[in-house]
């Protein structure tokens, strides 16, 4: 059970101390089973913060709360020192939390545009998929990560790094 994770940054310079995202008091049960109990969380920009603890310790119910999966029972969550409360991982995605799960959830006999687009191929006036564009937007997007590589290549020819 994961009861207090902290942090203790100096440099907290704006209202919320600079922390990108905190958890305040959270506190998450699944019937008997308390995973989180009354967990406090910070994040500072830039910070790369590891979680360690046994199996079943909670470490997947924070990164699932954090990223909008699972609600907590109680406790908050502030973004840039504003209350959020994320109904889905859409919500989550949209103010910019993304996880990145250890198991891949790629189709491996895809291209690689087609995977960042999976289920959301932009489409041309015909209704059909706009190819031409999807590739260009998902070279641009994966270019954002220093990531160079043919789109149009299956992802499962790709490094395993460069899938993730
Ligand atoms: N959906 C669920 N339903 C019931 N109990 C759950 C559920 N998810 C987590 N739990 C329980 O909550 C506790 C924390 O589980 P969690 O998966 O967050 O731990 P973990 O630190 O990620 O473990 P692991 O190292 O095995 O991945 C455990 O007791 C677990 O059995
Ligand atoms: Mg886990």
């Amino acid at each position: 059970m994961v009861s207090s994770v902290e942090n203790d940054i100096a440099g907290r310079a704006s209202g919320h101390g600079g922390r990108i995202l905190e958890l305040r008091g959270a506190t998450k049960r699944f019937g008997g089973a308390t995973a989180l109990d009354n967990v406090d969380f910070d994040l500072m920009p830039g910070e790369i913060l590891g979680l360690i603890g046994e199996n079943g310790a909670g470490k997947s119910t924070l990164s699932k709360i954090l990223s909008g999966v699972q609600r907590p029972d109680s406790g908050e969550m502030l973004l840039r020192g504003e209350i959020v409360r994320f109904r889905s991982a859409a919500d989550a995605k949209a103010a910019g939390i993304g996880m990145i799960y250890q198991e891949l959830t790629l189709m491996p006999a895809l291209s690689v545009a087609e995977n960042v687009f999976l289920g959301r191929q932009p489409r041309n006036a015909f209704g059909l998929v706009d190819w031409k564009r999807m590739r260009a937007e998902a070279k641009k997007q994966l270019a954002d990560f220093g990531i160079d590589v043919d789109v149009t290549m299956p992802v499962k020819q790709l490094s395993l790094g460069n899938q993730r």
